[in-house]
C-alpha cells in the first residue's frame, strides 16, 4: 500500500468486460537480469458493453518500453501510465495491440507472475498474477486463443514449456534456442504457464477411452527422477476416474506437470502445464510419508480434475472461485475415497472442517462461499471456499442421488464448455437436470456461519412412533446479522437392539432407495419434526450419518448410547463420531475440574472402550487407529471457550498418559502384531497397519520408560521407509521424558546428516523440532532460522519453521509472555512486502483471538495492532489485519 487505504471490490459492481481478447501471441525473452515479453492482442469490443468505453489493461510493476495499436507505435500523449493500469482513450472497434515490457523474474520474491526457483523460470498467474507479466484484461471472463514462443540460452533452459501443443522448435545462432507453443482452447490468462530450465522428465503414456494416445510427462530437477513414479499412477488413475465417474475426457495430446521448490500453494492447474510444489508430486518411500503419498495423489488428481472443473468451463469472476474449487475439492475427495479407504478419507477431511473450517466460520474473516467482497482476492483461497465449497456440492449429490447428479454435470459441462460462468448456473443446471427444486438450497452460497442442529428423540411406545425434533439456527457473522434457516440434508437411522430399523416416515410414501434402513430428512425450517411410525422398540439415532451436512450437531444422547453408536453403528463415519463425541464430553469434564483445581481422570468406561477397539478385527485398521486418536487440542479449542490453551493441553495429554498406563500390554500387542514384512507400498491396507502401529508406538512412548524408548529408538534406526522413521522421529522428540533426551538427539543429528540433501525431508525435520510441546521451543525456532537449511524466502521452510509453530505447537505460541504473538508479528512485517500471500496467510492464527482467555486475547491484539502500525502494509495483509481489529 502506498498511503490509501486499499479499497473493497463487490460482487454487485461486476459488469462485462469492455474489450474482448480473441488471440494472444506472446514471445518471452530470458535474460539473467530480465526478461523481455512482447505481446501482441486481437481486441474486440464486447457487443455487450459500452461502445465509447476506452480501453484499460491491468498492469503491475512492468517497464513498458513500447506501445502499438495496429503495429504503429503511440505516442506517449496518446495512452495513459496510471494507478496499475494503461488507459487508450480512443480505440476502433477491432484492433491489434501490441507492447513490449521489461520484467525482473530474478528479484520476483512474491512467487507470483514469472519469476525464478532456484535455476527455473515458472510463473503462477492465478488470480492476478498475470499483470505482472504484460498488460492484459486480467479477469477470468476473459478468454483468449495463446500461442507463446520461449527464447532462451540452450544450454541453461533447454527445457522451454508453455501451454497447448508444441508446434515449432529453432536453434539461433548466438546459443540461444526457441520454442512455440499452442493452446487451441480459449483460457482466462489465470490459466498461463510457462517453464525454462535444465529439466528431465518422467514419460508415460495414456489411452483415452476414445482411443486418443496422451503424452504424459512429469519434469524435474535431475536428482529428483526417481520420486516421479507415484505422481505419474495418480495422475493415469485420475484420467480413468474421471472418464468413468464422470465422463469427462482429456483434450490436449500432451499433459505436462513441472515440480519447483519455491510455491506459495500445493499446485497450479494450468491448461496441458500444471506446475506444482515439490511437496505435492514427489513421493518415494525413503524420503516420503505414507501422509506424502497420499497428498501427491490427491493434489494431482485436484489439479487434473481442473481441466473440466475450472478450463474448460471457468469462472466468471473471483467471486465465483468456489465453482471451481469447491467442485473440485468435491471430486477429489471422491477420487481418494475410491482409491483407498472411503471412511478413513472422510473422517480426516470432516475433521480438518469442523477444526479449521469451524474456526474461520466464527472468526473476523468470515464469509459465505461465494463471498461478496474482498479486499484482496489471494486471501479468499480458504478453508471455507474450499473445503465447505467441496460439502456444499457433496449435500447437492446426497440431495439428487448419484444419477440424477451426474445428469446434472453432464448438462453443466456441455451447456457451459469454453465459458466463464458463475455458481448459479452450475446450480441451474443441477436443478433443470433433476427437476429439484433448489431455490432454499442456494442461501448456502451466500450465508456464512456453521449452522446449529439441535435433535432431541422421543419414543412413543403406546403409538410405536419415533419423533425426532430438529432445530436450526446460525449465529451471525461479520456483515450478516440475520440468518435464515437453510435447506440441510440430515441422513439418519434408528439403531435397535438387532440392528438397523426400517424407516417409515409419517405422511410419506415409503422410499425408493435400496436401504429402507436410511433416511436423508430435508431440514428446511427453524423448526421441525419428523415422526417415524411401525418402531417396535426404543431406538438410539444415528444422526448426521457420513457427516451429510457441514454443520454442528448437538442431540442429548447418554453416554451409554454413545458407546452403543461406538460399537454398532454401521456407518464407519457415525461410529468414529460417536467417540469423538465422548471423548469430548469427558474432556470437558476434565477441563472444568482443572480449572476448578479438583483432580479427575477419564472414566473406566472410556477406556474399556478404547480396550475393545484395540481387539476389533472386523475394524478396518486406519479407522481403529482414528478412533483411538482423542479430538485434538485444535477442535477441543473450538469446543471449549474461551480457549484456555494451557489447560487443554495438559488435560489432553493427561489422558492420553491415563490410556497408555491403562492398556499398555493391549497397545504393546498390537504395536508386536502389526509390523508391515512386505516391501512398502503406499495402499491402503499398508498404510492402515503403519498408522495403527505407530499410534501404539505414541501412546507407549508418553509412558516415559526405557524400554519403550529403547523400543522407538531401534524402530528409528532399523525403519526401512520414511513412514515408520519419522512417526519414530517425532515420538522421540515430542517426548518430554528425560529418558529420552539423548535420543532425541542422536535421531535429530542422524535425521539431518542423512537427508540434509533432501529439502523435502529436511523440511519434515524442521517441522518436527518447530511443534515439539517442549520448554523452550521458541529458542529452537530461533536456532532453525539461523541453521544452513533455512531459507527466509522458500515457503515450504516457512511453512515448516514459522507456520509449525504458530499453527502447531498451541502451548509455545501461546506462552504467557507472548512471546510467541511477537515471533509471529515480526515475521508477518518481514514478509509483507517480500511475499505478501505468504505473510497474510501466516496471520491466521493471530487473527482469531477473540476467542482465547482475556491475558491471552491482550498479547494477541498488541501484536496485530503492531503489523497495523506498519507503513507500506501489502493489502493482503492490510485485510487480514483491519479485519482482525474491526
Ligand atoms: N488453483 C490452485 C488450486 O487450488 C490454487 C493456487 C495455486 C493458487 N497457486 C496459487 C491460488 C497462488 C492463489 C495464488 O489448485
Ligand atoms: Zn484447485
Amino acid at each position: 500500500m502506498k498511503d490509501a487505504q486499499p479499497k473493497t471490490i463487490y460482487l454487485k459492481d461486476y459488469r462485462p468486460p469492455d474489450f474482448l481478447i480473441d488471440t494472444t501471441e506472446l514471445r518471452f525473452e530470458l535474460a539473467e537480469d530480465h526478461a523481455l515479453v512482447h505481446s501482441k492482442l486481437k481486441l474486440r469490443r464486447n457487443a455487450r458493453a459500452d461502445p465509447q468505453a476506452a480501453l484499460k489493461l491491468d498492469g503491475q510493476e512492468l517497464e513498458l518500453l513500447a506501445v502499438a495499436l495496429d503495429d504503429r507505435p503511440l505516442l506517449p500523449q496518446q495512452y495513459l501510465l496510471a494507478d496499475k493500469l494503461l488507459t487508450i482513450n480512443s480505440v476502433p472497434d477491432e484492433f491489434y495491440f501490441s507492447c513490449t515490457t521489461r520484467i525482473k523474474p530474478q528479484d520476483n520474491t512474491s512467487l507470483e507472475g514469472l519469476y525464478k526457483s532456484q535455476s527455473m523460470f515458472c510463473t503462477q498467474c492465478e488470480a492476478q498474477g498475470f499483470r505482472k507479466i504484460t498488460y492484459y484484461l486480467d479477469r477470468p471472463d476473459v478468454m483468449s486463443v495463446f500461442t507463446t514462443r520461449i527464447v532462451a540460452d540452450t544450454k541453461k533452459y533447454p527445457v522451454l514449456l508453455s501451454n497447448g501443443n508444441e508446434i515449432k522448435r529453432e536453434q539461433l545462432a548466438d546459443g540461444r534456442g526457441s520454442v512455440t507453443w499452442h493452446d487451441p482452447f480459449k483460457k482466462p490468462a489465470y490459466l498461463f504457464a510457462l517453464v525454462a530450465g535444465k529439466l528431465e522428465f518422467l514419460q508415460d503414456k495414456f489411452t483415452t477411452r476414445s482411443g486418443r494416445d496422451i503424452t504424459l510427462r512429469i519434469f524435474v530437477e535431475p536428482k529428483d527422477l526417481d520420486k516421479c513414479a507415484h505422481a505419474m499412477v495418480s495422475l493415469k488413475n485420475s484420467m480413468r476416474w474421471d472418464e468413468q465417474v464422470y465422463g469427462r475426457e482429456y483434450d490436449l495430446d500432451i499433459f505436462m506437470i513441472v515440480a519447483v521448490d519455491d510455491f506459495n500453494m500445493g499446485a497450479m492447474e494450468n491448461k496441458g502445464l500444471n506446475i506444482f510444489n515439490t511437496s505435492c508430486v514427489l513421493a518415494h518411500p525413503d524420503t516420503t510419508t505414507d501422509l506424502g503419498f497420499q497428498r501427491v495423489e490427491a493434489v494431482v488428481a485436484h489439479e487434473y480434475f481442473h481441466n473440466w472443473s475450472g478450463n474448460r468451463v471457468t469462472c466468471r469472476d473471483w467471486f465465483q472461485l468456489s465453482l471451481k474449487e469447491g467442485f473440485t475439492v468435491y471430486r477429489d475427495a471422491e477420487f481418494s475415497a475410491d482409491m483407498g479407504s472411503r471412511t478413513v478419507k472422510r473422517v480426516e477431511d470432516v475433521a480438518l472442517l469442523r477444526t479449521a473450517q469451524f474456526a474461520e466460520d466464527a472468526g473476523p474473516m468470515a464469509h459465505p462461499i461465494r463471498p461478496d467482497n474482498y479486499m484482496e482476492i489471494s486471501n479468499f483461497y480458504t478453508v471455507t471456499v474450499y473445503e465447505k465449497g467441496a460439502e456444499v456440492i457433496r449435500m447437492l449429490h446426497t440431495l439428487l442421488g448419484p444419477d440424477r447428479f451426474r445428469a446434472g454435470s453432464d448438462l453443466y459441462f456441455e451447456r457451459h464448455d469454453g465459458e466463464a460462468v458463475t455458481t448459479d448456473d452450475f446450480i441451474r443446471a443441477l436443478e433443470e437436470a433433476s427437476g429439484v427444486d433448489l431455490s432454499q438450497f442456494r442461501r448456502w452460497y451466500t450465508q456464512a456461519g456453521t449452522p446449529e442442529l439441535r435433535v432431541s428423540g422421543n419414543y412413543d411406545e403406546a403409538s410405536r412412533r419415533y419423533t425426532l425434533e430438529v432445530q436450526q439456527s446460525c449465529p451471525a457473522t461479520p456483515g450478516q446479522a440475520d440468518k435464515k434457516p437453510l435447506h440441510i440434508p440430515l441422513a439418519i437411522s434408528l439403531l435397535g437392539k438387532g440392528g438397523s430399523l426400517c424407516l417409515q416416515l409419517e405422511g410419506k410414501a415409503a422410499p425408493e432407495t435400496a436401504d429402507k434402513t436410511v433416511c436423508v430428512l430435508n431440514v428446511t425450517e427453524a423448526r421441525q419434526r419428523f415422526t417415524f411410525t411401525d418402531i417396535l422398540e426404543p431406538p438410539v439415532p444415528s444422526l448426521l450419518r457420513g457427516f451429510s451436512a457441514p454443520v454442528k450437531l448437538q442431540c442429548n444422547y447418554t453416554d451409554a448410547e454413545l458407546l452403543f453408536l461406538l460399537r454398532n453403528d454401521s456407518d464407519g463415519f457415525a461410529r468414529w463420531d460417536a467417540g469423538q463425541m465422548l471423548a469430548v464430553r469427558q474432556l470437558q469434564c476434565l477441563v472444568a475440574d482443572f480449572q476448578a483445581q479438583c483432580e479427575s481422570q477419564l472414566g473406566s468406561n472410556f477406556i474399556d472402550a478404547y480396550r475393545e477397539l484395540l481387539q476389533y478385527t472386523d475394524l478396518d485398521k486406519a479407522m481403529v487407529a482414528l478412533m483411538l486418536e482423542l479430538p485434538s487440542e485444535a477442535y477441543l479449542g473450538e469446543m471449549i471457550q474461551p480457549v484456555d490453551v494451557l489447560t487443554i493441553h495438559c488435560c489432553r495429554t493427561a489422558a492420553r498418559r491415563q490410556i497408555a498406563r491403562g492398556l499398555e500390554p493391549e497397545l504393546l500387542h498390537v504395536y508386536e502384531q502389526n509390523r508391515v514384512t512386505a516391501a512398502y507400498a503406499a495402499n491402503a491396507a499398508q498404510i492402515a497397519q503403519r498408522s495403527l502401529r505407530n499410534r501404539c508406538l505414541s501412546y507407549l512412548m508418553l509412558l516415559a520408560s526405557e524400554q519403550h524408548v529403547r523400543r522407538c529408538e531401534s524402530q528409528f534406526n532399523g525403519a526401512s521407509n520414511m513412514t515408520d522413521a519419522y512417526a519414530a522421529l517425532r515420538a522421540l522428540v515430542h517426548s518430554d521424558a528425560e529418558v529420552a533426551v539423548e535420543a532425541r538427539q542422536a535421531a535429530l543429528d542422524a535425521f539431518y546428516q542423512r537427508w540434509q540433501h533432501e529439502p523435502l525431508v529436511v523440511n519434515q525435520w524442521l517441522q518436527v523440532q518447530a511443534s515439539a510441546p517442549l520448554p523452550n521451543a521458541l529458542e529452537t525456532v530461533h536456532e532453525l532460522q539461523r541453521h544452513p537449511a533455512y531459507d527466509a524466502s522458500n515457503p515450504n521452510k516457512i511453512r515448516a519453521v514459522v507456520g509449525a509453530f504458530c499453527a502447531q505447537n498451541p502451548i509455545n505460541f501461546h506462552k504467557g509472555d507472548g512471546s510467541g504473538y511477537e515471533f509471529l508479528a515480526d515475521q508477518v512485517i518481514a514478509l509483507n512486502t517480500k511475499n505478501p500471500q505468504i505473510a497474510a496467510r501466516l496471520l491466521g492464527p493471530l487473527s482469531k483471538w477473540r476467542k482465547y482467555l482475556p491475558a491471552a486475547q491482550a498479547g494477541m491484539r498488541s501484536a496485530l495492532e503492531r503489523i497495523q502500525a506498519q507503513k507500506n502494509l501489502s493489502k493482503d495483509v492490510y485485510e487480514v489485519v483491519s479485519k482482525s481489529l474491526q
